[in-house]
């Protein structure tokens, strides 16, 4: 038979977000289940009950009606305890439920003989598990509203201008922590136009910063972050101390930090001194994603706004709430992704399956009994590096690129068949044109090693080489032109029309040289700020 799916509204004060949206209730019927939303549900993710309605979703009048009567329960928040004495023993509730901080709520959900599947609890590591990440897909939402927060309470533009009133400087923000928040905020910021910098105890992520458009900023002190899993892990003294002078040196600097620093099971890791927020330009902003496991700035206030020193604090702890329609689709696609697994038979019956490593992750109750924390998934063994090091340059050298001069080999062979032509002519060939002809490879042969052995310092390689073979022709041409001397003093006048191609020759690749150079610098100041 098949099993019904309630979505009750969240209860905790200011959420939101709501766990199922209607086109995911479409999705969820076609998987064979009913569903049914409380009323109001998701009036504050935009979504009315007519919408559900029309989705094909029953609504239900009270929260007793629908938490009584639902198979399996859809939830953003933890439940509080009358929530969960309102579930029907034998039920399953899929939401947030953080086991390790909520252990009164693991003792209900047990009495109350309940499946319990905490998508807090998902083996992120797994890249099948990806698509049903909610901690990922909120920290993204979190990470973007975060910087539009420091945006609204910030008293100017984040991107430089130039206007007939004046230049406007971009803003300057730093960004502490890169792991999923801190990378969406760096991508959110850099693309306002501001100029954006990142630290992260994880030296692995500098990468990821720079291709959202960051600049990571290294801590002076050699010391690995990583402390399994891709999380951090609490940092030596020495590391600390030379940490806190470089966000001093950034909070003097900048105009805005938005800080993310978490470390799995330990409160937040203080990073942003009383003193660090006394230097901050006026009219600065920090914005603290941790505010809610006590703060990255020792001033944050959880869940308000406070000016201290001149700068706005905002310690805001429903960032994903505030973005409500976007994190709620976001969340319902997670937990839709989440019952195709659960229902692979597409009939609307689930089966908490203890053999599919993620869904053994996440269960932390079943039918009553604990099964939190699970063990750790078997993970498929990392590629060998080693491996993948040696081919790179192998596959280089099958390239041409500028500054890659051929294989010895291959050049062996070009001189061979060269010498074997070379030969051919001088058996054959008139004597003049011998001499011309050796002039002629001995050029090649030249050109081509001071081409390829140019290092690119214009915009782009094929700039630097076409300069490189301009400068060529410049030369040959100016011979012509200027003919050295011979041993009497006389020079050796070339014909009119070598002369003239001569100097025609001359002037296009004075063009073509200092046109590359000017177009350049035009092209260089579009992107400098
Ligand atoms: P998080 O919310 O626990 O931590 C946020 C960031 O703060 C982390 O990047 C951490 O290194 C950094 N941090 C901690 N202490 C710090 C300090 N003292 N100074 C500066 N930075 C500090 O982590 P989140 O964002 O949930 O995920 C972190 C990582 O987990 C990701 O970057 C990724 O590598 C990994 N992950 C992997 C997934 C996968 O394999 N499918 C999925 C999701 C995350």
């Amino acid at each position: 038979m098949a099993l019904l799916i309630g979505v009750p509204r969240e209860t905790a004060a200011g959420e939101k977000r709501v766990a199922t949206v209607p086109d995911v209730v479409e999705k969820l019927i076609k998987l064979g289940f009913s569903v049914a939303v409380e009323s109001g549900a998701g009036d504050a993710a935009n979504c009315n009950d007519d919408s559900y309605r029309a989705a094909g979703a029953s609504v239900a009048g009270s929260a007793a009606e629908l938490w009584g009567t639902a198979d399996i329960v859809f939830k953003v928040r933890p439940p509080t305890l009358d929530e969960v004495a309102l579930l029907r023993p034998g039920a399953t509730l899929i939401g947030f439920v953080w086991p390790a901080q909520n252990p009164e709520l693991m003792a209900a959900l047990q009495a109350r003989q309940v499946t319990a599947l905490a998508i807090d609890c998902l083996p992120r590591q797994l890249s099948r598990a990806q698509k049903m990440d909610a901690l990922t897909s909120q920290a993204g939402v979190s990470g973007y509203r975060a910087v539009i927060e420091a945006a609204n309470a910030f008293g100017r533009f984040f991107n430089g201008q130039i206007t007939a009133a004046g230049k406007v400087p971009p803003a300057k923000v730093f960004i502490a922590g890169a792991g999923v928040a801190g990378l969406a905020a760096i991508g959110t910021a850099a693309n306002l136009g501001a100029i954006v910098r990142a630290n992260d105890t994880r030296a692995e992520v500098a990468d990821q910063v720079v291709s959202l458009g960051g600049e990571f900023v290294k801590v002076d002190y050699e010391e690995e972050g990583s402390g399994g899993g891709g999380y951090a892990k609490v940092m030596s003294e020495g590391f600390q101390a030379a940490q806190r002078a470089m966000y001093a040196q950034q909070a003097r600097e900048v105009d805005i930090i938005i800080t993310t620093a978490l470390i799995p099971g330990k409160p937040a890791p203080k990073l942003i001194t009383a003193e660090m927020v006394a230097t901050m330009k006026p009219g600065s902003v920090i914005v603290d994603m941790a505010a809610e496991q006590g703060g990255n700035c020792e001033l944050t206030v959880p869940g308000q706004a406070v000016v201290r020193h001149g700068v706005t604090i905002v310690g805001y702890t429903d960032l994903a709430s505030r973005l409500a329609k976007q994190s709620s689709t976001l969340y319902s696609t997670n937990l839709l992704r989440l019952t195709e697994e659960l229902c692979k038979t597409k009939d609307g019956v689930i089966n908490v399956n203890f053999e599919d490593d993620a869904i053994r992750g996440l269960t932390v109750v079943k039918n009553g009994e604990l099964t939190w924390p699970a063990p750790a998934p078997k993970l498929p063994p990392p590629p060998p590096p080693k491996a993948a090091a040696v081919a790179a340059p192998k596959a280089a050298a099958h390239g041409h690129g500028p500054g890659e001069p051929m294989k010895g080999s291959t050049l062996a062979i070009v001189f061979a068949v060269g010498a074997v032509l070379f030969a051919l002519v001088g058996l054959y060939a008139p004597a003049a044109f011998l001499s011309h002809f050796t002039v002629f490879v001995l050029a090649c042969f030249v050109g081509y090693m001071v081409v390829w052995n140019v290092t690119p310092s214009l915009h782009t390689p094929l700039m630097s080489v076409t300069n490189a073979i301009s400068s060529i022709i410049a030369i040959g041409a100016l011979i012509q032109v200027a003919p050295p001397l011979d041993a009497t003093g006389a020079a050796d006048r070339p014909h009119a029309l070598i002369l003239g191609c001569a100097v025609v020759a001359l002037v296009l690749t004075a063009v073509n040289m200092f046109g590359g150079f000017a177009v350049t610098r035009r092209m260089l100041a579009m992107f400098r700020k």
